[in-house]
């Protein structure tokens, strides 16, 4: 049997923050799926682990500070320059806390909507311009949160940086349609990675048997995640565009 819409043979992707977490998980399960892959990250021993565990060739690592937007159009040229254009962006890269209110100030905020924000709004921008993504349409999708539609103390700024990608994709998706450039968010419930581990819903175990308890089905993995990721990269998604996919355990169904 060879029927796979699922499949992403013959496509490059682009992950962020592929030198961890969710988005290592997404690098590693796209490769599986036939895709070549573009990892890019700050950390290039970790970027270079996660390249240990992938299949297939011609994957590229890019050791890059996201926020540095300068240097963002050079990066995504020298990509094309050498894969072609681009079928899929996942744009993993992120940054979480627990900070209530009397804590934040305009520095914090500041580097909280650069990183989770604007580095991944900035580096589409420059994928999406004519010639860099394949004329044939291709697939953006942006890790946002669970606390996008629901709150939890301590989680505002992290909420608004999240926020922020669901309404994006929304408007970004009537803006390039025409060109069948496809813009969506997954929204994961709590997955044990290292943006959370030392935070105090993971680190305490009452607090960590409670935000348990709120996942019907238990906390995640990130391949929960990568898959749903490989689903809106390829052609099975093809007629889903400016949505936001939870997938959460049942945590937004309580
Ligand atoms: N884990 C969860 O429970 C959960 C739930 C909902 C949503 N999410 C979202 O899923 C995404 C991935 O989270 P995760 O749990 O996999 O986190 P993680 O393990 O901490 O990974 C974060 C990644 O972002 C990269 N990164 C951070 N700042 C960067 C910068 N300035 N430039 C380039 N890369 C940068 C890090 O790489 P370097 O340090 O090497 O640069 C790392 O690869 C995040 O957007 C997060 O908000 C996670």
């Amino acid at each position: 049997m060879s029927y796979n819409p699922f499949s992403l043979i013959g496509k490059t992707i682009v992950v962020t923050g592929a030198s961890s977490g969710i988005g290592r998980q997404c690098a590693i399960t796209c490769s599986k799926m036939g895709a070549r892959v573009v990892l890019i990250a700050r950390n290039e021993q970790r970027l270079s682990e996660t390249l240990s565990e992938m299949e297939g060739d011609g994957h590229k690592l890019i050791s890059a500070d996201l926020t540095e937007f300068n240097k963002l159009n050079g990066i995504v040229e020298g990509i094309v320059a050498i894969t072609g254009p681009i079928d899929g962006v996942v744009n993993c890269a992120g940054i979480s806390a627990t900070m209530p209110l009397k804590l934040m100030n305009d520095a914090i905020m500041d580097d909280f909507f650069k990183v989770n924000v604007l580095s991944a709004i900035e580096l589409t921008r420059h994928i999406c311009h004519i010639g860099h993504v394949r004329k044939e349409g291709a697939s953006i999708v942006f890790l946002s949160s669970v606390m996008s539609v629901r709150g939890e103390r301590g989680k505002s700024l992290y909420s608004m940086t999240k926020g922020a990608l669901v309404s994006g994709v929304r408007s970004l998706a009537t803006e390039y349609a025409r060109r069948a450039i496809r813009f969506n968010c997954i929204s994961p419930g709590a997955i044990l990675t290292p943006i959370n581990r030392d935070l105090p819903h993971m680190k305490n175990p009452e607090a960590r048997a409670a935000l348990e308890a709120k996942h019907l089905l238990g906390l995640g993995q990130t391949d929960d995640v990568a898959n749903a990721c490989v689903f809106l990269l390829s052609d099975a998604s093809r007629w889903i565009t400016g949505q936001n996919i939870i997938v959460d355990g049942g945590y937004t169904a309580i």
